[in-house]
């Protein structure tokens, strides 16, 4: 039987028996439901009882997930099998962190992550006995999201030690504005990229190198030492990267260089311990109260069951503002697939499209659609319980807000006036962060990895490749000899016009 087919089978008539029932009308049924439909593991706590779903259609996707042999799933991923299929590989982001998995590939994987983070500590070690005051982490995609994410998060647990600065776009208006205002003689850059063959990492390399006057400062992290040496990085300034690592799912290994030299090694040993702490729970908890499991079924259920298309993160905390596009690439890179490893068409929807934006700002924009628009958005509103400053009221505001929110879109009111009706019935899982700090956030991490690798088990879809990134590169690098107006032979019609229009509206041109 097809994932296609188990998911359509097992959850459809579930759907159809809820399909006229409200979530008030749960949870008024049910007393024991907040309690039950929440999980606390560590410092993060989950409450799934705003979920358009009850008891049974629950036990039916845990059928599914045990149809699907999601713990297997994990112990796989773990032990170093070869899960990205595609490229023939494993997937062990959480040997960067972990020593659960068993087997000569994992514990391997484990030792080299170990001697890397140690080589990582001494040039950390040496650059705070330096005078260099800035860093400037050159990367993108995973290179970029994953240590900008903690580093910007974590601006509470920062040493003080150094500015760390972020350049990722190919646009130079990036390279000109944060270069501005920095002393090239304290800067130390970081080229972060896991192939080295990145267009827009190597175009703002060259401006770094450039701009340092040589590779005195110019560290790099990367899967292709060979190609960061032969660009000018000094051997013993390279940190190593491997091929059983996905870019989005790094930044535990040495492309947190940048995170470690904001917060200093201890932090960043915490934030794994986090991380390996939701990996332990992830691995040994039973599916049906192992959060991500629960976190990918309820994903499934609103994909497939209740058809819904876009999903929102909405962290009520000003430090996770950029955890949303951190999870646009996380979620939709590594679940934007429509073939099953095998080549047929997986059969059922996947990911959907995955947007947001921090709360309480959000509320002023797009939650006007959230509440009355025609589509029902299901969302993961995040908190943090205790925060870093002294302004009770605002935190006090802050917390009633998202209790709020997710009130209001779940019950929903009417008065009679169809203008000022808000259906409600709108699904969401709350999370709860004890407090901001490098484990909850490692925790926080780690779930959402392992819930879009239960998720992509769920689909039948391989979580670890991103064919679908290549073609676009492909023809970027065909075209520039015609942007540079070194060629007018472009073989696209409506490309051809767009160069030539391009070509007339040149200054100069
Ligand atoms: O284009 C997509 C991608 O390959 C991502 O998966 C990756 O995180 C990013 O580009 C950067 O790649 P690299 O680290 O090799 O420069």
């Amino acid at each position: 039987m097809t994932a296609a087919q188990r998911l359509t089978g097992s959850l459809a008539p579930h759907a159809q028996r809820l399909s006229s029932v409200r979530i008030a009308e749960l949870v008024a049924a049910d007393p024991a439901r907040a309690a039950d439909l929440s999980l606390r593991v560590g410092p993060l706590y989950a409450n799934f009882s705003r979920q358009r779903i009850d008891r049974d259609a629950l036990d039916a996707l845990l059928r599914l997930a045990d149809a699907c042999a999601l713990p297997q799933a994990f112990r796989a991923l773990f032990d170093g099998e070869r899960v990205n299929v595609s490229e023939d590989r494993p997937a062990l982001h959480v040997a960067l962190r972990s020593v659960l998995g068993a087997g000569a590939v994992a514990r391997d994987a484990q030792a080299q992550a170990a001697q890397a983070r140690a080589r990582m500590a001494k040039l950390v070690d040496d650059l705070v006995a330096s005078d260099v005051t800035d860093i400037v982490n050159v990367g993108i995609g995973g290179s970029d999201l994953g240590p900008r994410l903690v580093a910007d998060a974590l601006k509470d647990a920062h040493s003080g030690r150094f500015r760390v600065h972020f350049l990722t776009n190919v646009d130079g208006s990036d390279a000109q504005h944060r270069l501005r205002g920095l002393d090239p003689a304290r800067t130390a850059a970081i080229l972060v990229s896991k192939s080295f063959g990145t267009q827009e990492t190597l175009l703002n390399g060259k401006i770094l190198k450039d701009w340092l006057g040589g590779g005195e400062r110019l560290y790099a992290v990367s899967a292709n030492v060979p190609k960061a040496e032969a660009f000018g990085v000094a051997a013993e300034r390279v940190l190593p990267m491997w091929d059983w690592v996905g870019g989005r799912y790094s930044l535990w290994s040495a492309v947190g260089f940048a995170i470690a030299l904001a917060v200093g090694m201890p932090r960043f040993e915490e934030l794994l311990a986090g991380a390996a702490e939701m990996d332990a729970h992830a691995l040994q908890a039973a599916p049906e109260r192992n959060l991500p499991i629960l976190h990918a079924l309820f994903a499934v259920w609103n994909r497939n069951a209740l058809g819904l298309h876009t999903h929102a993160v909405l962290p009520y905390d000003e430090r996770l503002a950029l955890l949303p596009a951190y999870l646009q690439q996380l979620v939709m890179e590594s679940l934007g697939k429509s073939v099953t490893p095998a080549g047929q068409p997986a059969g059922v929807d996947t990911v959907p499209v995955l947007w947001g934006g921090a709360g309480t700002n959000s509320q002023h924009s797009f939650f006007q659609a959230l509440h009355q628009g025609t589509q029902t958005v299901p969302a993961d509103f995040i908190g943090v319980v205790n925060p870093d400053h002294a302004y009770a009221e605002n935190h006090a505001a802050l917390l009633s807000n998202l209790l709020a929110q997710t009130e209001a879109l779940a019950n929903g009111h009417s008065d009679g006036d169809p203008q000022k009706t808000y259906p409600g019935n709108r699904p969401s899982t709350l999370l709860l962060l004890d407090a901001l700090t490098p484990g909850s956030l490692g925790a926080l991490i780690a779930l959402y990895e392992h819930s879009v690798y239960a998720q992509s088990v769920l689909w039948g879809v391989n979580a670890f490749d991103q064919w679908g990134v290549e073609l676009g590169k492909r023809i970027a690098g065909e075209l520039l000899p015609a942007v540079r107006g070194e060629t007018t032979q472009v073989s696209d019609p409506v490309t051809r016009a767009l160069l030539a229009e391009i070509s007339r509206r040149r200054s100069g041109g």
